[in-house]
């Protein structure tokens, strides 16, 4: 069948096969090897995107689904001219990440909460933020760096 999505500002049409989900579809037809798959089948948050604005674990979503749509992917989050966004710089400076393995989905999600809600709370971030599963188990300095990231909007 013939996609068309954006992905990050860029275009892509191409053919996939119904059966494609759109984590393998970003990973393996647009490059977007940065949206991890885990669990696959929903659970873990790590493939989490955002489909026109929406957070979507990409594993369980058909590329199919996806027509027509803007996705945004922990890719396009840096500037143009690899200046990173303000929560990848809190990610980095309150030790936001370990191995790294759920960091985009963590990221992706977080985009997504400080929008709807820029000046959250602690117990909100982590209400927010409990579909999301590490591995390496560093949910204190995840939900630090969200908050930091919310404080100086
Ligand atoms: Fe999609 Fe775990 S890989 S939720
Ligand atoms: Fe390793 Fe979260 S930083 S899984």
């Amino acid at each position: 069948m013939e996609l068309g999505l954006t992905v990050d500002g860029e275009r892509f049409e191409i053919d996939v096969e119904p059966r494609h989900t759109l984590a393998d579809v970003l990973r393996e037809r647009c490059g977007r090897t940065g949206t991890h798959v885990g669990c696959e089948h929903g659970v873990c948050g790590a493939c989490t995107v955002l489909v026109d604005d929406e957070p979507v674990r990409s594993c369980l979503m058909f590329a199919v689904q996806a027509e027509g749509s803007a996705i945004r992917t922990v890719e396009g989050l840096a500037g143009e001219d690899g200046t990173l966004h303000p929560l990848q710089q809190a990610f980095l400076d309150r030790h936001g990440l370990q191995c790294g393995f759920c960091t985009p989905g963590m990221l992706m999600t977080a985009v997504h909460l400080l929008d709807r809600c820029p000046g959250a709370d602690r117990d909100t971030i982590r209400e927010e933020m409990s579909g999301n599963i590490c591995r390496c188990t560093g949910y204190a300095g995840i939900v630090d760096a969200i908050e930091a990231a919310a404080r100086s909007r």
